[in-house]
């Protein structure tokens, strides 16, 4: 392990008298809201296990009311490559990632960077379960009751400038808790980002449960991105750091093939991957293929995002 001596830790590390203040203040702020939350039965300052029922979750905006995937199949058949890279590995080996306790790392351009213990960075929010559809990039999909809180008001806390034009997310890195991490089918830690107005748009979703009960490790634990009208692949799992940048962040899957994954990854059935066709989708648990439709279905909301872009070009 790399222990840092005193000689090599840079001066933008340490902590300034300025930042400490703003941290003092903003954690008095979140404290307040965060009571002021509780008191209205909301979400939780405590460490929750996996599978606990999570408490005073409210239906929220934009679910669809398709048949859900059963929770075994949510949970059973997944891409998580820190445990392997066979659908079955993570629900067999996830039990490995350690998720209590957890700290989330807030970087870059915004008022209030820091790192904050999970409970404090969750909160102040209330939590919603919102049914989304998430169609992977290899062609299936699935419908989950996701619990969590839209990504936007988690964010505007942490006061995003106007440098800010995109959000890069990273998840853990730890080969001994990830085992898959010791094989380089990735360039680890995964990473994914978005565009700013895409990370705020309130279809966006940081999701710490399914099905109403605390996310299992494989799906995610403890805090993942859900983005319905995006490739799985951009729904980054077990994230430690939110980093506000001024370039397009470079992402795992772009950066190991960019000819075949894109950093935008729109659910697009007229844009092929160049190995097979994304026109049509196995819904998991069904026989027959269906159509995919664009943006996942979720167009009404999100197509505006890409007005005057050319989507073939900006897969
Ligand atoms: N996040 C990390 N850290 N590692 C991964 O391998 N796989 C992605 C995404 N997030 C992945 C990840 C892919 S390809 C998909 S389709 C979804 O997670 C799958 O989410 P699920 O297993 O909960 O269905």
């Amino acid at each position: 392990m790399l222990i840092k001596k005193p000689a090599d830790i840079r001066s933008s590390e340490i902590t300034t008298p300025q930042i400490y203040q703003d941290r003092r203040r903003f954690f008095k702020l979140s404290a307040l809201t965060g009571a002021a939350a509780l008191l209205a039965g909301t979400a939780t300052r405590r460490a929750r296990a996996e599978g606990e029922k999570l408490p005073n979750v409210q239906p929220g905006p934009f679910g669809t009311n398709e048949e859900r995937t059963p929770l075994e199949d949510v949970t059973r058949y997944n891409n998580f490559y820190e445990f392997g890279t066979d659908k079955s590995d993570p629900a067999l080996y996830a039990h490995t990632l350690r998720t209590h306790p957890w700290t989330v790392r807030v970087e870059g351009h915004c008022e209030n960077p820091g790192s904050y213990a999970l409970e404090d960075f969750l909160a102040p929010h209330a939590l919603q379960e919102r049914v989304y559809r998430l169609r992977c990039v290899e062609a299936w999909s699935m419908v989950i009751p996701w619990v969590g809180i839209p990504l936007g008001d988690l964010l505007k806390r942490f006061q995003p400038t106007s440098n800010a034009k995109y959000v890069e997310f990273v998840t853990l890195l730890d080969p001994e808790q990830m085992p898959g991490q010791k094989s380089p089918v990735l360039n680890w830690p995964y990473r994914e980002g978005l565009r700013i107005d895409e990370a705020m748009h309130p279809l966006t979703l940081f999701a710490v449960g399914l099905y109403g009960e605390v996310l299992p490790n494989q799906n995610g634990a403890p805090l993942r991105l859900v983005v319905p009208w995006k490739y799985g692949f951009k729904s980054i799992k077990s994230i430690v750091a939110v980093r506000f940048t001024e370039e397009q962040p470079v992402t795992s899957w772009a950066q190991q093939n960019p000819t075949e994954y894109g950093f935008y990854a729109n659910v697009n059935p007229a844009v092929d991957h160049p190995r097979w066709s994304q026109k049509k989708e196995r819904r998991i648990g069904e026989f027959f293929r269906r159509e995919t439709l664009p943006f996942n279905g979720y167009a009404d909301q999100v197509a505006g995002l890409y007005s005057g872009m050319d989507l073939h070009q900006y897969f």
